[in-house]
């Protein structure tokens, strides 16, 4: 097989690669490709029935192409590709996300009008935070498929005090005591809106948070309005908290919210937001044991609202069954993929999907959030 190769992109993967076929029929997958684009790609990875390529020589570009605002952009080592879309019109990147999840959805023959994708409302400047790394003379990003720093000096994903930030931080390179130490080649320093200048401290987690401010914002008033006709006085379970971001919407409404999650500086964060109807319960979510412990208190629950990680929930459907009065359930998801499997055995199971609002939180990425509503049938 010729390694390098002459091509069309046809269409983008459920991953949102750029879909390319080889003269010898074989399909392969391209990052940063998009359909409408042509030129020579050349095969980095082989499986048994597709493979991997990589831009080799871009001659035609898409008619969705426009300029790219950012001189890191690129998918070789020391460039990054965090923002692998950039450089594609907003308005065909949302075509294709919303595509992409009707074709997920029909694929595992759920039936459902999804609403449209809720666009993020900058293109830029979006960002309220960001992991960079740095090895004492640079600072970036990793970019997971070359797993090298690509250095970088502006960010334009972020938002202004985050990207004021990473000015501060870069005026201080080179800088002795940034140096990797023993097996690690780079420590990490956590930005994020909310801090200044003086928080700043290289291997120092912060505690999750939503990324994307303004559509953050949304979200919390799609939850208020999914809540609006339950009773207050329904018992109420929040699993996988965080800081407390959306107990703060149901804390408006309910008397009785038992919040679970296992990072001890979130539950820090939300036990400072002193919500009198908040009972926390610090549990490991993806052990069992832990959960059954969770579930003895809260056998009442009639109201489940769940934000998991992107790895999702796989115990849903388990954890459901072990709630006898539970009636509705608000699930917000990172992973389309992953709520999919999750939300699958509940539809063989007596439960329906009301709703889904996907949601564009991350612009230049195939990223897209998803918020849905599930009821139980009588
Ligand atoms: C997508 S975040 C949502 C947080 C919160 N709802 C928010 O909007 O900020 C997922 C949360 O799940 C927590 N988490 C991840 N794995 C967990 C586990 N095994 N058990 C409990 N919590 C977990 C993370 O610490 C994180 O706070």
């Amino acid at each position: 097989v010729e390694k390098i190769f002459s091509g069309t992109v046809k269409d983008l993967s459920s991953q949102g690669l750029g879909v390319v076929v080889h003269p010898s029929g074989m399909t392969y997958f391209v990052t940063g490709a998009w359909p409408g684009d042509a030129g020579e790609f050349e095969i980095t990875a082989q499986e048994k029935r597709f493979g991997f390529a990589k831009w080799h020589k871009q001659v035609d570009h898409s008619e969705d192409r426009t300029n790219v605002p950012c001189p890191h952009l690129g998918f070789e080592p020391g460039l990054c590709g965090g923002c692998p879309w950039m450089g594609i019109k907003y308005d065909k990147q949302l075509a294709y996300k919303q595509k992409n999840l009707s074709t997920l959805f029909n694929k595992n023959q759920i039936q459902m009008d999804l609403s449209d994708l809720q666009p993020s409302t900058r293109e830029l400047g979006f960002r309220n935070r960001a992991q960079l790394k740095t090895d004492g003379q640079s600072v970036g990003y990793i970019s997971p498929k070359t797993k090298t720093l690509a250095p970088i000096e502006d960010c334009v994903v972020l938002n202004d005090p985050t990207r004021d930030l990473l000015r501060f931080v870069r005026a201080q390179l080179p800088k002795k005591e940034w140096l990797p130490q023993g097996k690690f080649s780079w420590n990490f320093i956590d930005l994020d809106d909310e801090l200044t200048i003086e928080d700043i401290e290289i291997n120092k987690k912060r505690p999750f948070k939503q990324a994307n401010s303004e559509t953050n914002a949304y979200m919390k008033r799609w939850l208020e309005e999914q809540i609006k006709d339950i009773e207050p006085t329904t018992p109420v379970l929040e699993l996988f908290c965080g800081s407390g971001n959306f107990t703060e919407v149901l804390g408006k409404k309910f008397f009785k919210i038992t919040a679970s999650e296992f990072a001890g500086n979130a539950l820090e964060n939300l036990k400072n937001k002193n919500i009198p109807s908040v009972t926390v319960f610090p549990a490991d979510l993806f052990d069992h044991q832990s959960w059954k412990k969770l579930i003895r208190k809260t056998r009442d629950t009639k109201f489940l609202f769940l934000d998991p990680p992107r790895e999702g929930f796989k115990d849903l459907s388990l954890f459901v069954g072990e709630l006898p009065e539970l009636e509705k359930i608000v699930y917000v998801a990172c992973d389309p993929h992953r709520f999919v499997i999750d939300v699958k055995p509940l539809l063989s199971s007596g439960w329906s999907l009301k709703k889904v609002q996907p949601v564009d939180q991350f612009p230049h990425t195939p990223h897209v959030e998803l918020m849905a509503v599930l009821t139980k049938e009588l």
